[in-house]
């Protein structure tokens, strides 16, 4: 059984077991099913090895990631269907704005679905433009043994299990920490009917365009992304 995570003080890594209701969960399944139905899952393969992830993923909102030989990136359409991402879930953005103080709103929402054989090795979050936006990460479905380590790949890693509705945020020390998940626990979640797992994940991409200074709101101009910035 792994520990319970107990974050260290100061690392701005977040657990908040049990935040979505299973009444909640069930009504954001649902509306992960249109999403599927206009953005179908696909199943990436790594730049370098051309190897397939065993994890498949779709994406809502203006950006989405997506990973082939051409590389990591984020990107306004489908790579499949060439059709812009559906939007972000209304009660995704309000779970954004409640789990964090980000100026801005997410762009990204990467939908991993997780066959009971998957998994995600180690890695970074780090195809985004700006890293003091947090990532904010809810789980559903199956549990997984998730792991998480340090900035380094060589730094010691913990592992501890993640239950449906429980969110994790990376901020601050932890947004840049490898991570990934070992493996999934078969027969833990009638949720979703084939024993899978779905993690979601909000992602800030671009610098705000919104900067708090001195307590006063000003907008500040961004120039547009171009591809692979
Ligand atoms: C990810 O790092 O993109 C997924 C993490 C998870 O499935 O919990
Ligand atoms: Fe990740």
């Amino acid at each position: 059984m792994a520990m319970p995570l107990t974050p260290p003080p100061g690392t701005g890594l977040r657990f908040i077991p049990g935040f979505l209701s299973r009444e909640t969960q069930e009504r954001l399944i649902a509306l992960l099913r249109e999403v599927v139905r206009h953005a179908p899952l696909f199943s990436p393969v790594m730049p370098g090895t051309g190897k397939l992830f065993s994890v498949r993923m779709t994406n809502c909102g203006p950006l989405g990631w997506v990973s082939d030989a051409g590389g990591y990136r984020y990107q306004a359409a489908h790579p499949q269907t060439g059709r812009p991402w559906p939007p972000i879930p209304e009660m995704l953005l309000h779970a954004w704005a409640e789990l964090t103080d980000y100026p801005d709103p997410p762009q990204a929402c990467l939908v991993n679905y997780y066959a009971p054989a998957a998994r995600m090795g180690l890695h970074q979050d780090r195809d985004e433009a700006d890293f003091t936006a947090p990532v904010v990460s809810f789980s559903l479905g199956a549990t997984c043994r998730f792991r998480i380590g340090g900035t380094t790949r060589g730094a010691p890693t913990r592992s501890f299990l993640l239950t449906s509705g429980d969110v994790v945020v990376l901020a601050g020390a932890s947004r840049l920490a490898f991570h990934g998940v070992d493996r999934i626990l078969a027969g833990t979640s009638t949720l979703l009917p084939d024993g899978g797992r779905i993690n979601l994940t909000l992602r800030r991409v671009d610098r705000p365009t919104t900067q708090r200074r001195e307590g006063a709101i000003t907008q500040t101009t961004t120039t547009p992304r171009g591809v692979g910035s």
